[in-house]
């Protein structure tokens, strides 16, 4: 399937088939199209944490309001952003460096510039989140190419799913994914509003829009 009919086949599944797991080959091509996502300075903050175990989705389920397909679904992978990936930026520079993608001069002016930016723990969040979107994003269109199923669900409670699931202070959960394969019983893609409703065309400087008041 071709990335076009992905993105416009895609829907948000609350219903999914228990007996078909998703297999471990998948489970890697699903995350390796998540890495593909840009980050901010090629920081790639997002981690993911998939919960696979029946009993472990049992145990997620009721950290997410008791929502069914946490339950379902063969997998749900929680995605979470790195507040402190500043840190341990460098090892993205030399990696870069090593590829001959840029030199030193830059890495230096690269490793400055996040570390400065980034140890504000407000932009370490925002960052983490939209990164983590866009890395949701790209996990979401791979896995419907595969004629998976997925919902992104953001109603869990982080800090029992930290606690729960040991993960350090310095994670933010960004998304939980269900995924898995459909079964009967879903909503279809529901309706979204017309482009022109969307888009300013030609916008340009000190020129109102739809979107000025
Ligand atoms: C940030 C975000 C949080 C969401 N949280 C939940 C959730 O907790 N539970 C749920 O069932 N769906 C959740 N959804 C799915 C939306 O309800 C769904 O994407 C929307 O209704 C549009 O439907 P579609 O994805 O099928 O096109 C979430 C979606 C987004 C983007």
């Amino acid at each position: 399937m071709d990335a076009h009919t992905a993105i416009h086949q895609r829907y948000s599944a609350n219903v999914y088939d228990p007996d078909r797991p998703v297999s471990s080959e998948i489970l890697d091509q699903l995350i390796d199209a998540a890495r593909q996502a840009p980050s901010a300075y090629n920081m790639q903050q997002s981690r993911f944490v998939a919960v696979q175990d029946l009993e472990a989705r049992r145990v997620l389920r009721s950290i997410a309001y008791d929502q069914a397909k946490v339950e379902m679904a063969p997998v749900v992978i929680v995605v979470l952003g790195d507040l402190q990936s500043h840190l341990t930026f460098p090892e993205i520079t030399r990696a870069d460096q090593a590829a001959g993608i840029y030199d030193q001069g830059l890495a230096d002016y690269f490793v400055q510039a996040v570390q400065g930016t980034y140890s504000d723990p407000r932009r370490a969040h925002d960052e983490a989140i939209r990164s983590g979107s866009l890395a949701a994003m790209n996990l979401m269109t791979e896995a419907t190419a595969l004629g998976l199923a997925t919902s992104p669900m953001i109603g869990f409670d982080p800090i029992k799913f930290k606690e729960t699931f040991a993960i350090a202070e310095h994670y933010l959960p960004v998304f939980m994914i269900a995924v898995g394969y459909p079964a009967a019983g879903n909503w279809p893609k529901k309706t979204r509003r017309s482009l022109d409703e969307l888009l300013v065309r030609d916008a340009r400087p000190h020129q109102k829009n739809a979107f000025s008041q």
